[in-house]
């Protein structure tokens, strides 16, 4: 029997391997217009670097987490998300706010996979810490709009938006919801009744049927905002109308992380099934070193995204080398070299006769054939064959380089650095 891959998690091979890489590079890049660091994280960290954080009655803390204790019996968790452990980094570097942070790379949550949820997931990851002005908020979701468009994915995905205010609209909000879930305490289902004493807002979350009748007459938030919440929530939606991004605002919104406060939001396609959610983040103001340190971010889903767009890599084509004889043969080997280390990309294969050879160049879709034997050697020549049009031609062999870096010109190996 063969090996399969762990439940949840996936190989990435050749189109796919260079879709993912495409959407990373993107994301980097567009971050750097923006003013954002690059960032790395352990994958592994202390387990209460998100017990602390991402809140007890979150999903990720109650049943997602791939905890385990070390040898030297440390509880180890790999890392179900990125803002926790940025917080970390923050603390543990003594950064200098306001920064903006920006990471990529694999997560792990214990879910049921179907479309667009893995076990290994990864995501593109944004945090931007000492900036309290709404305008930060507004730049974060006009960043995620950029991104949409930059992946031409813009037309599948809706920004739904809502506030969840400060502490004190929190406060009396939950109070509020308590009151009203209390009354249905035997018809919620077990997940929302564990919620209503430790955190029942996220009841509004709740996919169950049930619980979404009951949700349907519960308090609005918007009857318990503050002033200054109220004002903050509508500094951003100007903002965004100034910037023309259109919203629906989902007073249902809440997230299913515990630290949110104020916006919160999501990018939503309706082309994933009920895995919709392809960009999703918020204000979450906290604590760093005994500080009170604003805060906001959001964090995109690379698989999501690729299931998506449209991406085809260009294969660079190669210069295929056809050695006749003996002596020409040993000579590819320097040739070859000489070519890659001109950062040419070439192919020859061994032990081969001519016409497999020549078979072999349209296999891989040779942009030239370079073809040397004897008499080439002696002349110190090549001949060199287009494969597209059939074209012969003879090159001095001192001349090689720039004709073949001429030749292949659209059809090279990028390289950047
Ligand atoms: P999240 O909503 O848990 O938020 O995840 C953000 C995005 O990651 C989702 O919208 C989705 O695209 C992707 N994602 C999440 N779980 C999976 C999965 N199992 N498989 C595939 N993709 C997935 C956070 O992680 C917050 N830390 C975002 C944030 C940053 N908030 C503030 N700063």
């Amino acid at each position: 029997m063969t090996i399969q891959t762990v439940r949840g998690t996936k190989d990435l091979l050749s189109d796919d391997w260079y879709k993912f890489k495409y959407i990373q590079d993107t994301a980097h890049n567009v971050s750097r217009l923006y003013g954002f660091i690059p960032v790395e994280t352990p994958i592994l960290e202390y387990t209460e670097v998100f017990m602390k954080t991402l809140g007890e009655s979150s999903d990720i803390i109650t049943k997602e987490m791939y905890t385990f204790e070390d040898k030297s019996g440390k509880s180890i968790t790999l890392r179900p998300e990125f803002t926790a452990a940025i917080m970390r980094l923050l603390k543990h570097k003594k950064l200098q706010i306001p920064v903006r942070l920006f990471s990529s790379g694999p997560l792990f949550r214990y879910e049921r996979p179907q479309k667009g949820r893995q076990r290994q997931f990864n995501q593109i990851n944004f945090e931007v810490f000492g900036l309290a002005d709404p305008r930060s908020d507004i730049e974060l979701i006009s960043l995620s709009q950029h991104l949409l468009i930059k992946f031409g994915i813009n037309d599948n995905a809706k920004l739904e938006i809502n506030s969840l205010g400060d502490n004190e609209t929190i406060i009396r909000y939950r109070k509020a919801l308590v009151s009203y879930f209390e009354k249905y305490t035997d018809d919620l289902s077990e997940d929302s009744k564990n919620r209503l004493t430790k955190n029942p807002i996220r009841i509004l979350d709740s996919k169950d049927k049930k619980d979404q009748l009951i949700i349907h007459d519960a308090p609005k938030i918007d009857n318990y905002y503050t002033k200054e919440s109220l004002s903050f929530f509508d500094k951003i939606l100007n903002g965004l109308q100034c910037l023309g991004i259109s919203y629906t605002i989902n007073s249902k919104l809440v997230r299913g992380l515990d630290y949110y406060c104020h916006t919160v939001f999501e990018f939503v396609t309706q082309d994933l099934g009920s895995q919709g959610a392809v960009f999703a983040g918020g204000r979450y103001d906290t604590i760093i070193a005994g500080k009170y340190t604003p805060a906001v971010g959001f964090a995109g889903g690379i698989e999501r995204i690729m299931e998506l767009i449209n991406f085809s890599s260009k294969e660079p084509r190669p210069i295929y080398l056809i050695p006749i004889g003996a002596q020409a043969e040993v000579y590819s080997l320097v040739l070859t070299d000489k070519l890659r280390k001109s950062r040419l990309y070439s192919r020859y294969d061994y032990d081969s006769t001519l016409k497999s050879k020549m078979k072999k160049a349209h296999q891989v879709n040779a942009k030239v054939a370079l073809i040397f034997g004897d008499e080439e050697l002696g002349n110190k020549t090549f001949k060199i064959k287009d494969m597209d049009t059939g074209t012969e031609e003879i090159i001095m062999r001192d001349n090689i380089i720039e004709k073949l870096e001429l030749l292949t010109q659209d059809s090279r190996i990028t390289h950047s650095r």
